[in-house]
């Protein structure tokens, strides 16, 4: 089962997400680490940037692989996931831009560009701490509904509902691209240590569905059901659809010690 921490707000939620990565960079100087995009990862990337400052900790040895990438956007887009890395997390916890790696997503060379980026992850020795969001219609990463529980790096077709949610982003949801390049569920599951967060009501169902529902493909975020070591960061409108939401604040609350992040 996760461990579901339910917190106070975004903040709360981003403190703890920081300190599970610096406690895996403290462990590990050349950990590798999955990173997301979206509004939800903000606080928890400003967290380690404030701490990576007040600590002085070098992280010049870290590396990172980006969960997902649009298809067809030019690299320098400000709404490309290389952009948004950059400027949410490389520059703010001051990683070393060599060692963090997206999907590339340029049409030219789009045919190999999934298994390229497994080779790359591959060859880091694998992800050590993924952080995931989770889409309104349960995707992870950009693996949407009906998504293959075997599924590695490839290239996918957004869904109307996830063109909508991003269109934010855009000045119109026709400039959302319709294809995107993603980590698979099969690479996400295989990472150390999976951390999950979600905010606000319109995450409740989606986050219910992960952490309770079946495990299915039609739900790619219950595809967490099936890692040994998640922890779900979710506030507590995100956490109000929950069944067992005060079997998790028991067992949180009486976590033994040593059991650390
Ligand atoms: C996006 C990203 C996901 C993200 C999700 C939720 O489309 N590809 O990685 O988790 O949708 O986004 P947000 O955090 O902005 O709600």
């Amino acid at each position: 089962m996760a461990e579901v921490v339910v917190v106070s707000d975004q903040e709360a939620a981003g403190d703890l997400a920081a300190h599970i990565i610096l406690d895996t960079i403290r462990r590990r100087p050349e950990a590798v680490l999955g990173l997301a995009t979206g509004s939800t990862p903000l606080s928890t990337y400003r967290r380690l940037a404030q701490q990576v400052k007040e600590r002085s900790l070098d992280v010049s040895h870290v590396r990172g692989f980006a969960l997902d990438e649009y298809v067809g956007l030019p690299h320098d887009h400000p709404e490309s996931y290389r952009s948004v890395i950059t400027r949410d997390v490389v520059v703010p916890v001051g990683l070393n831009p060599s060692q963090i790696h997206v999907p590339d997503g340029a049409l030219a060379g789009i045919e190999h560009a999934g298994a390229d980026y497994e080779g790359s992850i591959a060859d880091a020795g694998g992800i050590d701490v993924q952080l995931l969001g989770i889409g309104t219609d349960g995707h992870i990463g950009f693996n949407e509904p009906g998504s293959s529980f075997a599924s590695l790096t490839r290239v996918k077709t957004l869904s109307e509902q996830t063109r909508r949610d991003n269109a934010r982003f855009f000045d119109d949801q026709d400039d959302v691209p319709m294809h995107c390049i993603t980590q698979g569920l099969a690479t996400i599951l295989r990472a150390g240590h999976l951390v999950l967060l979600a905010f606000g009501e319109g995450k409740a169902e989606a986050l219910a569905g992960a952490v309770e529902g079946p495990v299915s493909a039609s739900n790619p975020g219950s595809a967490i059901q099936l890692h040994p070591r998640v922890t779900v960061i979710a506030d507590e409108a995100a956490a109000s659809a929950l069944r067992h939401v005060e079997y998790y604040r028991y067992a949180y609350a009486h976590k033994p010690s040593w059991q650390g992040f």
